[in-house]
């Protein structure tokens, strides 16, 4: 039980019924108020549309100050383990909450290989889409239909079960994305290689063909593996929410991480990066730059400017500037400085940042809005963006609906609502109507 920290007293007004609420104190950020005796003293719900200032859990993965643009994952800075961890030892992290030894390290390794290879009835339902469904539709299906094929072997209230679960999803996204990505293509699938790392092989996925041997570019697979770092967990977001509110009903967790792959899917959510791509080809050219700006302000037109803000950071997010600074190093390292669609972004960012608008909400480019600028780099197609989002996010809801499950005290997730519908009325015939 979090340390109780202060006390506050509600007040009815009108009836003078009083009573003290405590507050929790984290171990950073900011106090939590236990709103129990709402209901039960005064017979009231908090209101928070949006969950806003609601905390809907105690959590130890990561911590965010969206004022000071800090990203903890487990307490490491998201900048240390950008320059000096890996993807893996990241997801390790996120799950166990400690850095691994080298011989764990080389044990989690060992078992994410192990475990790459999807159940060939799998591969079967991929010819059930149209070549040109979106990846992350397919994607969604195939992990919830992996609940089909593990059913039975797993107990989520047993540990062990529990671990293997999430070595299996961890590594079996990127050969299910892999899957989709060449469904698409018409292209047949590529089986994941054991002597590969795993980006290594997720590059070999995506890009090999059986007619010719492929060698992974050393470059691609260090920028995939930092951006899988960046967007591996972010704290209560809306997809990791949903994984939270499905796995709290006790159902099997393959359909969990599905319900948090249709979450993240959405522009406002992960589909945002896919999005920013859009946007920089629709705008063209840095001509064009304020009267899209102009579009963007107007509240007639429903445009925003996508790749910018978030509901924590009214700062810079942190990972933002990670990937600005690696899109300069990639893109110098594949002889393309010039990449005209990161110039247009460099400026619309410069240009957004001194502009009233963007300055009084506090807004800010986020992970979205540089990272189609890599993976476009990679050779990754825009469809396939927030594939890769999901891919590294699995690791982070992965790690919550584990610290969710295994809490004796979890409970099911069921808010409550403010009701302006009707009240009760008799049904009229229709004849009377
Ligand atoms: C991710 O939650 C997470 O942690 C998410 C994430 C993660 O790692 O999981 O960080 C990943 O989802 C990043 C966000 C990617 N989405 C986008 O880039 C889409 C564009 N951004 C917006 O849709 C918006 O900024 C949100 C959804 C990200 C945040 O919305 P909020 O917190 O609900 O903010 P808001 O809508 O209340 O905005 C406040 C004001 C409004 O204007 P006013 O009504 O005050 O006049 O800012 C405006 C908004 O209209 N605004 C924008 C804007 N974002 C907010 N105006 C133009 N362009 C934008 N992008």
């Amino acid at each position: 039980m979090p340390t109780k920290s202060a006390k506050y007293q509600l007040t009815n007004l009108s009836t003078g019924k009083s009573s003290e609420l405590e507050s929790f104190s984290p171990t950073v950020g900011p106090d939590v108020l236990n709103i129990a005796p709402l209901n039960k003293d005064h017979g009231l719900f908090t209101f928070d549309p949006g969950f806003m200032s609601t905390a809907s859990t105690e959590s130890k993965v990561t911590y965010i100050d969206g004022d000071k643009g800090v990203l903890l994952y487990r307490g490491y800075p998201i900048e240390q383990l950008a320059a000096k961890s890996s993807f893996i030892e990241v997801a390790y992290l996120l799950i166990y909450g400690e850095l691994p030894t080298a011989q764990r390290l080389a044990e989690f390794q060992s078992s994410i290989t192990r475990h790459s290879m999807i159940n060939e009835s799998l591969l079967r339902f991929y010819n059930g889409f149209q070549y040109d469904a979106h990846p992350m539709a397919q994607i969604s299906a195939v992990v919830a239909s992996m609940a089909a094929f593990y059913h039975d072997s797993l107990d989520i209230y047993n540990a062990r079960h529990r671990e293997i679960f999430a070595h299996r999803i961890i590594a079996k996204i990127p050969t299910i994305s892999a899957a989709a990505y060449k469904h698409m293509l018409g292209q047949p699938f590529m089986y994941p290689k054991n002597d590969l790392d795993y980006c290594g092989n997720l590059l070999q996925m995506f890009f090999a063909v059986p007619c010719e041997p492929y060698v992974v570019e050393p470059v691609y697979a260090q920028a995939l593996d930092l951006l899988l770092i960046l967007h591996a967990d972010h704290e209560q977001n809306a997809s990791t929410s949903t994984v939270r509110l499905a796995g709290s009903t006790g159902t099997n967790p393959y359909a969990a991480i599905s319900a948090g792959i249709a979450a993240l899917w959405g522009p406002a959510h992960g589909g945002a990066n896919e999005a920013v791509l859009e946007m920089l080809e629709e705008i063209g050219t840095v001509d064009n730059i304020d009267k899209f700006l102009g579009r963007v302000k107007d509240k007639q037109d429903n445009t925003k400017l996508m790749g910018f803000g978030h509901r924590v950071y009214k700062n810079f997010d942190p990972r933002a500037k990670i990937i600005r600074e690696a899109c300069h190093k990639v893109l110098a390292k594949l002889g393309r400085s010039d990449n005209p669609l990161f110039e247009l972004a460099l400026r619309l960012e410069e240009i957004a940042l001194k502009d009233e608008y963007f300055v009084s909400r506090k807004l800010y480019p986020n992970v979205d809005f540089y990272s189609g600028i890599i993976y476009s780099a990679i050779g990754i197609p825009r469809a396939m963006f927030t594939v890769m989002f999901a891919i590294a996010r699995t690791a982070g809801w992965v790690a919550h609906w584990q610290e969710m499950i295994s809490d004796p005290g979890m409970k099911i997730g069921r808010p409550r609502q403010l009701y302006t519908g009707q009240t009760s009325r008799d049904y009229v015939p229709i004849e009377q109507r």
